[in-house]
């Protein structure tokens, strides 16, 4: 596992906590040099990387300024020689407002689409050159499985992942000729940092989500790790295009 993505260089966004640290750490620990950002400090993700003998470097990052997310991906040129893997993860997740449809201001609705889908497109659009220079790249857009089943209370949330499926999609079809895989990993609702944090994600609407899956458990962020990095491997290098549900069986395709 160690040696699996050893010489990649993978970039990862919204890393500061929550599934981002984790993605960063795991796909460290399988060998990749991780470069992460965040708006807010990567400090924590970047000790845990390096306590575990692996290669950090942390960037401020805004996924919704281009001239933001062209400086983070030549921070990973400059600092490791190229770039591999995008795992687009940053997003207004964990801290969304729950409200029916008609609740959603149009100033709300900008902002989540503007972080999770325009987000989305600008670090794809600025991963495209380095990744062409090597004639190969691992693009993975994390989407939901909200976006899948239409999940009520977070129309704009909802909205703008299914934005990043239909994304990966386009993408895969523009970028298969220069050797980049596009796909999105699509979680269920999954106890990270910033769920635990929101108390609007507790009580029935935990219950509810693990009902609706065939193995009835809570989802916890081990268990999308190896699904990131399989994505992120040479063993997947004729998957591209797809989304790939980890939710215990809640979404079936
Ligand atoms: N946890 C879940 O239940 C769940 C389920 C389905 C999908 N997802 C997706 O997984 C990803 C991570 O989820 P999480 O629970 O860790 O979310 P989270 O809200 O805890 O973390 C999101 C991270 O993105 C960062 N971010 C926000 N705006 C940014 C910007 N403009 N530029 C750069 N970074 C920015 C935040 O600072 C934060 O660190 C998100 O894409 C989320 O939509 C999560």
């Amino acid at each position: 596992m160690a040696d699996l993505l050893a010489g990649k260089v993978a970039a990862i966004t919204g890393a500061a906590q929550g599934l981002g640290a984790e993605f960063a750490i795991a796909l460290a620990k399988a060998g990749a040099s991780v470069v992460v950002g965040d708006i807010v400090s990567t400090d924590e993700t970047c000790a845990a990387v390096r306590a575990l003998g692996g290669q950090a470097k942390g960037v401020m990052l805004d996924v919704t300024r281009s001239e933001s997310v062209e400086a983070f991906v030549d921070e990973a040129v400059k600092t490791f020689g190229g770039l591999d893997i995008l795992v687009n993860n940053a997003a207004i997740s964990g801290q969304i407002r729950l409200g029916s449809l008609t609740d959603v201001s149009s100033d709300e609705w900008d902002r989540v689409m503007t972080v999770n889908a325009r987000g989305t497109f600008e670090c794809i659009k600025a991963a495209v050159r380095p990744m062409k220079d090597r004639g190969y790249g691992k693009i993975i857009n994390i989407a939901s499985g909200t976006a899948i089943k239409g999940s009520p209370g977070i129309p704009h949330y909802v909205a703008s992942k299914g934005a990043i499926i239909s994304l990966t999609r386009a993408a895969a079809r523009e970028l298969g000729g220069c050797g980049i895989r596009v796909n999105a990993l699509a979680p269920g609702l999954t106890m990270s940092e910033g769920m635990k944090s929101n108390p609007s994600w507790s009580g029935e609407i935990v219950a509810s989500n693990i009902a609706s899956r065939a193995i009835k458990r809570e989802a916890v962020p081990a268990d999308l790790v190896d699904t990131l990095v399989f994505l992120a491997s040479p063993g997947s290098d004729f998957v591209t295009g797809q989304t790939l549900s980890v939710d215990g069986g809640s979404v079936m395709n």
